[in-house]
């Protein structure tokens, strides 16, 4: 019998991969924010925000509603879509950067929320790019028979962490939730391969300075809302391009696959702008790509979950069919993963 050559050897790797997505949910809360608005809070116009970014408008949580309510919701849609019950669940992952408080994790709450009481549960802090590593990992813990069924979640209350006053940040971004439940199938819904990266040299173009421990919340540095987002625009978007890209082509070596196989490019939603360079450096028809930040805006670990779950709503995706998701976000971290419908 003659040995495998490394391409066999991939193709029998990635064969054992049979993690199926097998459900997905999501929940925008009901509050719309319009660029008409905006105008009305800092100095911007809704043609700079159209034409700069692609977003006309963004959901916003209702005060009593935490990170932990808004993936309860789209934990429950994602169970109901895969036809399972809580008790299922062995293991619940959120990506988020806006936890309900430091501790417990989200996870907690939203176990507690959907009775899922035989999960265990913990969160994932990669930014914009969190839901895809709270993804892989969930596809180690299956692929290592640790765990069946894991719902994992994307969930963000960003309109918490926004300086209202600064007009770079605040058009960008809105609140919401998608999950997705994974579990250890054959078949179809496969997730093929999984690309994730991170430099942390940049941390200081994208992140919130203040209310962790290097500088604990006070009046004064609250004042100077140093816990709220602040980024360098211009240095985010150059590295964002290039860095999707870059995993984008990885996962898609990975899986042996061109960019001409993709049915549906699933980026992260923070512009569209960046989705239509990358399309262009792709070749691939603008068409392909899930487009939903005009309604959500930048919705950060959630964003690629809600579309995902959108496209899966909306028939974009026939089984067997190849979709590409790309994330990219404060750290710097990206990842892209290629999942097979
Ligand atoms: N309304 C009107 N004018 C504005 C606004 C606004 N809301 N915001 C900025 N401007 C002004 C600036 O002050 C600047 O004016 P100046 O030239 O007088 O100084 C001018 O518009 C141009 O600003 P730029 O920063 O050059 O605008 P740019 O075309 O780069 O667009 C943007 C800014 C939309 C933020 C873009 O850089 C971008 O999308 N960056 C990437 C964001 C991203 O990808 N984030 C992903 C991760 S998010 C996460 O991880 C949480």
């Amino acid at each position: 019998m003659s040995t495998p050559g490394p391409q066999s050897r991939k193709r029998e790797a990635l064969r054992k991969r049979t993690v199926s997505i097998i459900g997905t949910g999501s929940y925008v809360p009901e509050k719309i924010l319009s660029n008409a608005e905006l105008e009305k809070m800092v100095e911007t116009s809704d043609e700079w925000i159209v034409s700069r970014t692609g977003i006309r408008e963004r959901r916003i949580a209702a005060p009593e509603q935490a990170t932990s309510d808004l993936a309860a919701h789209a934990a429950r849609a994602a169970m109901e879509n895969a036809g399972i019950t809580a008790e299922e669940v062995d293991l619940i992952i959120v990506a988020t950067v806006t936890p309900d408080m430091f501790f417990p994790s989200t996870s907690c709450f939203v176990q507690q929320k959907i009775g899922a009481t035989h999960a265990a549960c913990f969160d994932v802090s990669a930014a914009c790019a969190g839901f895809l590593y709270a993804l892989e990992i969930a596809q180690q813990f299956i692929t290592s028979h640790t765990y069946d069924t894991i719902l994992v979640i994307g969930a963000e209350k960003l309109s918490s962490i926004v300086d209202w006053t600064d007009r770079n940040t605040c058009v960008l971004f809105g609140d919401g939730a998608g999950a997705a439940v994974l579990r250890h199938r054959g078949g179809s819904h496969g997730v093929v391969s999984t690309y994730m990266a991170s430099d942390g040299a940049l941390a200081d173009i994208l992140y919130i300075p203040g209310g962790g421990s290097r500088h604990p919340i006070t009046g004064e540095n609250a004042d100077q809302r140093l816990n709220c987002i602040k980024m360098n625009g211009k240095e985010t978007y150059k590295h964002a391009v290039t860095s999707m890209l870059d995993a984008a082509n990885r996962a898609l070596a990975e899986a042996n696959l061109d960019a001409s196989d993709l049915a549906c490019i699933i980026p992260h939603q923070a512009n569209l702008r960046i989705s239509g360079a990358i399309a262009d450096r792709m070749e691939v028809p603008m068409e392909r790509f899930m487009v939903n930040l005009d309604r959500f805006g930048n919705t950060s670990a959630a964003a690629v979950a809600i579309a995902l779950d959108e496209a899966n709503r909306t028939g974009r995706m026939k089984e067997g069919d190849y979709i590409l998701l790309i994330v990219f976000g404060g750290g710097l971290t990206w990842a892209s993963s290629v999942i097979q419908w």
